[in-house]
């Protein structure tokens, strides 16, 4: 009764994002209803490993009432304080500090914002406004990696290079490029990594040389290529990246909305490989998803250059709520957690995962087996010396969702027959083991499908 009251609700009020609103009336909302540790509940009581830590977000888990404890504090002490007018709250300026001085490099500067979008957003207005105050403004073409996702807003959505972001939005702008993924299962260069990072490095000097350098404001990476399918570059792909916009005096963007906090292993993906990038956009795992909160870190130089291109006029950019002080004193309290065992955990829990997975690789429909730490996707097939996908048309990402549900796993299904894992890092071993167990479980049933068979024979 009560579900289905919601159901009816949601059917006529709630727009939900990245859907068929179509299929989605038809289908109707399956209401979460509660959360624990690494398992979620929903209205029915039937409770399921979230192998996708709500959307890749909640990296600490659910239930900690230390984060409750921190945001109910600060709600009761001071539920909002604005940073314009030179004002600030106690939080915020704390978080700033703590996170500069784990970020990379000289990545000491801290703006705060609402979630990822907002902050790839606000790169691309500080990326322009650096180059303007260095009386440069012709450099303002922008450079981004098919199969890359940054975000859905206006502007971010022409980096993001994943159609369904595209079509019927009037985006890319004619100065959002793209260079081709380093996609490894399927690079038209083979899969040694040499051959990958070469191929990936004449693209960008290509690009670069099509546009003209002086044209070229910034390039955009993911340290692992999330949204397109948990797409993991090769060991110094994203060293040689940084390497060429060094060279070519071109920003380089690190988008570690989804590797940030411990996702991949350490705080930063990019310590994966001893990167600095010039700017780097965090959120998700920031606050692991207990409130909303992005953050943009800006090096020194490009500080620097912005603060005195402004001189004693405002930079005109601003959010009612960046550096809102609940969320950051969420973001203080997750990032204790993550310091006081939570990140040793997940790097325990992602190699035990990362084998589990791989130890799928004789399954029948299982092509690819990827990821780093907490990370990871298998790619389904149903050839695998060609390398076939499954038939289209038997919708797999609906299919194995489904199912995986059913045996009690969240996971991600995209479309081309991806799975994506994201636990939150606090799995026990048991929990790890029985994701792999369900993905089996569920593997083993879509093996048994009419259509499947009939694709594989
Ligand atoms: C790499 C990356 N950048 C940006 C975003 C956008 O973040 P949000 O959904 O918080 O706006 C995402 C979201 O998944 C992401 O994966």
């Amino acid at each position: 009764m009560y579900s289905n009251s919601l159901i009816e609700l949601d059917r006529a009020h709630l727009v939900h994002p990245v859907t068929s609103y179509r299929s989605h009336e038809r289908a109707g909302v399956r209401v979460l209803r509660s959360a624990r540790g690494a398992t979620v509940t929903d209205a029915s009581g039937h409770t399921m490993i979230d192998g996708f830590a709500g959307l890749w977000c909640v990296n600490a888990g659910y239930g900690h009432d230390s984060i409750v404890e921190a945001a109910a504090r600060q709600m009761r002490e001071l539920p909002y304080a604005t940073g314009y007018f030179g004002l600030g709250s106690e939080p915020a300026i704390r978080l700033a500090a703590e996170l500069a001085e784990r970020a990379p490099g000289d990545l000491n500067h801290v703006y705060f914002t609402l979630g990822g979008s907002d902050a790839v957003d606000s790169t691309i207005r500080f990326i322009r406004y650096y180059h303007h105050a260095q009386g440069r403004p012709q450099k303002d073409q922008f450079i981004s990696v098919a199969q890359g996702y940054h975000g859905s807003s206006t502007v971010g959505a022409g980096l993001t290079a994943l159609p369904a972001f595209h079509a019927g939005f009037g985006v890319p702008f004619d100065w959002q490029h793209k260079i081709p993924s380093h996609y490894a299962y399927r690079n038209p260069a083979g899969t040694e990594p040499a051959a990958i990072i070469a191929a990936s490095v004449a693209a960008l000097r290509a690009k670069v040389e099509q546009l003209g350098a002086d044209r070229v404001a910034a390039f955009y990476v993911e340290p692992i290529q999330g949204s397109g399918g948990v797409l993991v570059p090769p060991p110094g792909w994203m060293k040689a990246m940084r390497d060429v916009c060094h060279e070519l005096d071109i920003l380089f963007v690190a988008d570690e909305v989804i590797t940030g906090f411990g996702r991949t292993g350490p705080l930063f993906a990019c310590s994966d490989e001893d990167i600095v990038p010039d700017l780097m956009t965090t959120a998700k795992g920031l606050t692991s998803g207990y409130v909303p909160m992005g953050a943009v870190f800006l090096s020194d130089r490009v500080y620097e250059t912005i603060a005195d291109g402004a001189g004693a006029s405002a930079v005109g950019h601003g959010y009612t709520y960046s550096a809102h002080p609940v969320s950051a004193a969420v973001g203080l309290e997750v990032l204790r957690l993550y310091e006081n065992g939570l990140l040793e955990n997940g790097r325990k829990a992602g190699e035990r995962l990362m084998a589990g997975l791989r130890g799928l690789g004789d399954h029948p429909l299982v092509g690819d087996v990827r990821g780093r730490g907490m990370l990871a996707a298998i790619e389904l097939v149903v050839d695998k010396e060609r390398k076939t996908p499954l038939p289209a048309a038997s919708d797999p990402a609906r299919r194995i969702f489904d199912r995986a549900w059913d045996n009690g796993l969240i996971i991600r299904a995209f479309g081309n027959g991806v799975l994506g894992y994201a636990p939150p890092l606090c799995c026990t071993e048991a929990e790890i083991d029985a994701i792999v167990e369900r993905t089996r479980m569920t593997l083993d049933e879509t093996l048994e499908d009419p259509d499947v068979r009939a694709a594989l024979a």
